[in-house]
This record gives structure tokens, sequence and C-alpha cells, in this order.
């Protein structure tokens, strides 16, 4: 069957994934592997830019999000998981655009601001960090991708990935096509506190969360404020838990909540309760297989060999053809 065309997106090694990242990302990356070659990598060398000064729990991190990819569907048969700094191509890649990539661009870049403020100048100094969108660009471009799955907030990188791909192409000839963004459904998931979820605000549910630690965090999430007694009227679309039954129900019973919710019929810890069972029972299959993936990490370091070799293959190709037309 002819595919659509190739798909590369990527993770930093955060350590373990959430219920932002499955729903977010993760169940659209497997829903895209039959129709799309897609490549997939664990970003190790862009969390470096970062968070160099300890690298103690990298390899670890690298582990636990392969772990997360394979429990949530990403299939070594059908796609291609890797890790950055496993084929080093990228490297060079990253050099030879960082010629042609001017500073003015990176120091423009949205996120390269938002960054600094948040994560402190102390941090965010290094040329390594400044550069990090060329990386980025060299990951998308050396398999000549021509959609990026992500999320909004990544939508700054692409667009200077196209910046770059268009740059080189005019000095040195058509080598690089250019790559388009894909959004997916939920693209913001709430954390349990309302704001976007996110392990630098404690408010995750984690994919390896035990299901009794899953019950605790929903029964004291933040709800809807004015609904205080049961029989008050709630405002559904302000509510995180009413994203949560929009991500594990049918249209009839998102609507029929809908309604109880602004009634007054549902309270909260009813609503909570069904949510809840709802979510349990869609990440059961993903925890059983995270259980498997932990007991046998053999298995977990194989798929990356294995996904090395392929993404090397692809990479060194490009290489080829990148120095013929810089004439290196
Ligand atoms: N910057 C991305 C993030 O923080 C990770 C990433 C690295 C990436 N390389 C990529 C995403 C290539 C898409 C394509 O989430």
């Amino acid at each position: 069957m002819a595919k659509k065309g190739r798909i590369l997106s990527g993770h930093r090694p955060t350590g373990q994934l959430h219920l932002g990242h499955l729903e977010g990302t993760l169940r659209t990356w497997a829903s895209l592997q039959d129709d799309y070659e897609c490549f997939f990598e664990i970003a190790d060398w862009h969390a470096l830019t970062t968070g160099f000064e300890d690298t103690s729990m990298l390899r670890e991190n690298i582990e636990q999000v392969a772990i997360d990819w394979l429990a949530a569907g990403l299939d070594p048969q059908r796609s291609v998981l890797f890790v950055q700094s496993d084929v080093k191509e990228h490297a060079e890649l990253h050099l030879l655009l960082s010629m042609v990539t001017p500073v003015s661009w990176l120091e423009r870049c949205p996120t390269y601001k938002e960054q600094r403020d948040q994560i402190g100048e102390e941090k965010t100094a290094g040329y390594g960090f400044l550069g990090y969108p060329v990386l980025q660009a060299a990951d998308i471009i050396i398999y000549k991708a021509n959609t990026v799955p992500i999320g909004k907030d990544q939508l700054p990188h692409l667009e200077l990935t196209r910046e770059i791909a268009r740059r080189f192409n005019n000095f040195y000839g058509e080598v690089f096509p250019e790559p388009q963004a894909m959004f997916s459904e939920f693209a913001l998931v709430p954390g349990t506190d309302g704001r976007k979820m996110s392990k630098s605000y404690g408010n995750t549910i984690d994919l390896a969360d035990k299901p009794e630690e899953i019950e605790q965090k929903i029964r004291k999430m933040f709800t809807d404020p004015s609904k205080i007694y049961q029989g008050d009227a709630g405002h559904p679309e302000e509510c995180p838990v009413f994203v949560f039954q929009g991500m594990y129900n049918s249209k009839e019973r998102i609507e029929a909540i809908k309604e109880a919710c602004a009634t007054g019929e549902l309270g909260c810890v009813d609503c909570k309760a069904e949510v809840t069972e709802k979510l349990l029972e869609a990440l059961a299959p993903v925890m059983e297989r995270r259980r498997e993936l932990e007991a046998d990490r053999d298995l977990v370091r194989d798929v990356l060999a294995r996904g090395a070799q392929q993404a090397r293959q692809v990479a060194a190709a490009t290489m080829e053809e990148v120095r013929a037309a810089m004439k290196l």
C-alpha cells in the first residue's frame, strides 16, 4: 500500500510521560502508523541544551520514554523508534545548517525568549540552547519528512525548519522538502489544577501511576469553582474534569453529562467517579503493557538499537546528498 508520506516527530527524554502526552500526542502518532512512514525520535541532545549539568538520569529517562511509547502503541514493526544521539549524522547536519542560519532568526524565536524567562539566564546562556531549533531542523529534514505532528508550542520551530530548509535549497539546490505541521485533536489536556498538564506544574496523571493514585488525584481535582454544592448549576466548558469526560465518552454521553452538569442534576463527586472508571478502563491496556516492558528492558534496548540502525541508513543517504550538493 502506498503511504501518504513520511512523518518525523520527537520528544525530549523528560522521564515518565503523563496523560497529556498520551492523549495529546501518542495516540495521534500511533494512529498515523499505517498511513505514513513514521520516524519517532527520543531527542536526548535536545534535553542536554538545558539539562547539561546533571546527566545521571538521562539513560534511564530515555528508556522510560521508550517504554511509554511502546505501551501507548507505537509499533516497531511499523515505525522507526530511535534515540537521536545514536544517529551521529544529525550532528553533522546541525553543524552545516548552522552555517546558513542567521543568529537573528534564533534570537527572535518566541520559544527562546519564553524559556529564558521561565528557566533563567544561567541555564539558557549556552550556544547549544540558542541552536536548539537548528538541531530540530536537522532532525526533521535529514529524513526528508513531509509531515511533523506537533503541539502548537512547537510551531515556531517548524517555521524555522522550513526557513532553514528553504535557505539551504537556495544556496545548494533542492535537497530538502519543506515539512508541514499536523496538530492532534486533544492538543491541550488540562492537569488536575486546571492549568495545562505539565510536569513542571506538578499536576500530572502519569502513565506509571497506580490506579489508586489516579483515583485520588481525580477526587481532588479542580472543578468549576462556582459549583460548590451538589445541585448547583455547573459550567462544564470551564471544567477540566469535563475535558476528561470528552476524551473517554461517546458523543451522546458527553452531551448528556454537559446537560446534567449545567442543570445541577449531576454533582462533581458522581461525575468524577464516572470519569475515573472510564479513564482507568482506557489506561488499563497501556498500564499492563508498561509493566511487561519494565520487566523486559532488553526488549526495549533491542527496539532502540534496531531503530537506530534503520534511522542511520536514511540519514546517511541524505548526508551523501548534502555533501555532494555543498561540494564537500
Ligand atoms: N522540541 C521538541 C519538544 O520539546 C522535541 C523535538 C526534537 C522534536 N526534535 C524534534 C519534535 C523534531 C518534532 C520534530 O517537544
